[in-house]
This record gives C-alpha cells, structure tokens and sequence, in this order.
C-alpha cells in the first residue's frame, strides 16, 4: 500500500465499539495465566495455539475461544488481559473503546461476578489516567444457554450497575434468536441499561429486525446479512442505526470468503452508519489498525472514507456529545494535513 495510506491509517485515532476482551487474550498470556494458576491446557507452546486457529464458521471458534478463557482466574488476570488490550489500543491511535466481557463463561467456572468485574474495571481506570483512552463495559449474555441464566447474570451485575454502560448478546447466534431474550432484554432497560446484541452475523436478517423491535438496541454488532432484506437496508439508513463489523472476523469465520467479497464499503456508500472493529483480535489475526488496513487492502476505499468509519464509530457510542465533539475534533485534527 502507498506509504501515505498506510501512515493514514496508522495515525487515524479509532473508537472501538466491538471488542470481547476474552478475545484479545493472546496466546503468550493464556500460556503464562496457565503457568500462574496451574491450569491445564491442551496445547505445548503459544505457537501450537496459534496454528490450531483454523476456523470453519463461528461454532468452531466459539469451542476454542471458551477453553481459551479457563485460565482466566484471579482479578489480576482479568485486569492483566485488560491492560494488554489498552496497552495494544495506544499502538494504534484508539481514543475510545466499548469492552464486551461475557460474565457466564467465568461464574459457571466458579469465579465471583465482582473479581471479573473488578478486574476489568481497575485496568480501564488505569488506561484513563495512564494512558488517556477513555472506555466503557458491556456484559454480553451467552445466547446458547437459557433466559433463566441471562436473568441470573443481570441480578448479580446490579450492585456494579454503574460500571456497566450497557448489556449485549453473543455467542452461537443459530438457533438462538432475539426473542429468546426479550423478557431479560426488557428487565436491563428498565435497570437503566443501554442495549445491543450480534444480529445477522451468521444468522438471517430477521434477527437484525428483532433484535431491534424486540430488544430494543441501539446498535446492531455485524448486522452485514441486513442487506437480505431491502427494507430493513433502508429502515437502518433512515434512522442511522450503528452497525459494529468486525472484517477480519467475517473472513476468518466465513461469512465472507474474502476481504474483497466484504460489503463494508458498500454499505458505508449507502449511507449505514458502519464501523470497524476487531472483534476477538487474538483469534482473528489482528486489532484495530490490522482492520483498517485490511479493508482499505482490499476494497476501493478513499481516505476521506476511512476518516468516516471513526465519525461513524463517535456518533455510535455511549459517551455523552461534548466529549463525542472532543473525539471528532481529535480526528479532524489529524486528518487535516492529509486532505489538503
Ligand atoms: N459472534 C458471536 N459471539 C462471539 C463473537 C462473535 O463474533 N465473538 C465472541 N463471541
Ligand atoms: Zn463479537
């Protein structure tokens, strides 16, 4: 890519409003939390790890992913796993990052909802002050397990209420539809909660129209299968509905086959208030700038383009306007000299 481009995307400051941090644990510390806390794990070096993330569609990597996550005990692993993630979004210019934890797959494994939380958050307050990124938690409910443990998890994250901005869903998204959740859905909106859920990622188009009619969220995390349903394409246009795509998470699970095959950049021309995001970065092959210049590989993308992925991503997240108009500042600042 022309060296121009490339210190374009280096240098562009990026929000991220896609990121599971159990996805950003790196191979090196899953092998060195294994070590600490004597856990097992099926693998003999970080490189063996590595090569055995091949995927063939989300299950796949969701059966890794969760093994990955069990040598996540102690608060300090939670905020170890934490500060790496932050220590990695300074490498690449992200000013703001929305962080998914998923609190199921720690307490069906008997660690306390507070240590995850705890953890997590003291990293977060520390990338603050340390590193002048400014952050927010959502707890995802695992959508494979039932409404009853959903339910569970929202009681026992109440007492942290004002550490969490918000609730989301993730995991197998087949056979297990929006609806399945409205009832829990319903319940965090009325604790005060914000919402989101991942829809139309490896499920069809209907799940992006309930999980907005019947979850009421304020952004769809994918959503790239909303282009089944023209309708539903420009519903989403009308009310600039944000959707959180993740483009080297969508090659690596098959949804696309290729980056060149990714309707990222259509979707931004069809005026979709889209954003990039990295997803699970550890798994996926890459964090925020690998994204960006992935896309910008692969598609006919301008620089301007580019710069609007950020502006979208501003408008998108859970911050209030002034300092959302202190983040659109920090970009067009940026962007200034290589426009002109
Ligand atoms: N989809 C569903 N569940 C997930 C994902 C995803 O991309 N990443 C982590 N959990
Ligand atoms: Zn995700």
């Amino acid at each position: 890519m022309n060296p121009h481009r490339t210190a374009f995307i280096q240098g562009l400051p990026k929000v991220e409003l896609h990121l599971h941090i159990e996805g950003s644990l790196e191979p090196d510390l899953m092998f060195e939390l294994a070590r600490r806390n004597n856990i097992k794990i099926p693998f003999s070096s970080p490189e063996e790890v590595k090569a055995a993330y091949q995927f063939e569609g989300l299950q796949s990597f969701l059966d890794i992913y969760y093994q990955g996550a069990n040598v996540l005990i102690n608060e300090q692993d939670f905020f170890d796993l934490t500060w790496a993630y932050l220590l990695r979004c300074q490498k690449d210019n992200v000013i703001h990052t929305e962080i998914f934890f998923d609190p199921q797959t720690h307490t069906a494994r008997g660690i306390a909802f507070e240590t995850v939380i705890n953890g997590i958050d003291r990293a977060m307050q520390k990338g603050r002050e340390e590193l002048g990124i400014s952050s927010q938690i959502i707890m995802c409910f695992l959508r494979h397990l039932d409404q009853e443990s959903a339910f569970n998890t929202l009681k026992q994250a109440l007492p942290f209420k004002a550490k969490i901005i918000g609730v989301g869903l993730d995991s197998s998204e087949q056979g297990h539809p929006p609806e399945k959740f409205k009832e829990v859905f319903e319940a965090a909106i009325g604790h005060g909660f914000l919402t989101v859920a991942h829809a139309g990622e490896e499920g069809p188009a209907a799940n992006i129209h309930n999980a907005l009619t019947l979850l009421g969220v304020s952004r769809v995390d994918h959503g790239v299968r909303c282009v089944e349903d023209a309708e539903l394409v420009k519903q989403l246009i009308e009310d600039r509905t944000p959707l959180t795509v993740c483009p080297l998470s969508n090659t690596k699970l098959k949804v696309f086959e290729q980056m060149s095959d990714h309707n990222i950049v259509d979707l931004l021309r069809q005026g979709l208030c889209v954003t990039i995001n990295s997803d699970d970065p550890a798994y996926f092959g890459g964090y925020m700038t690998d994204n960006f210049m992935a896309v910008a590989d692969a598609l006919p993308v301008s620089l301007e383009e580019l710069q609007a992925f950020t502006l979208n991503a501003i408008e998108a997240s859970f911050i209030h306007e002034q300092e959302k108009q202190k983040l659109v500042d920090k970009v067009t600042h940026f962007s200034h000299e290589f426009f002109v």
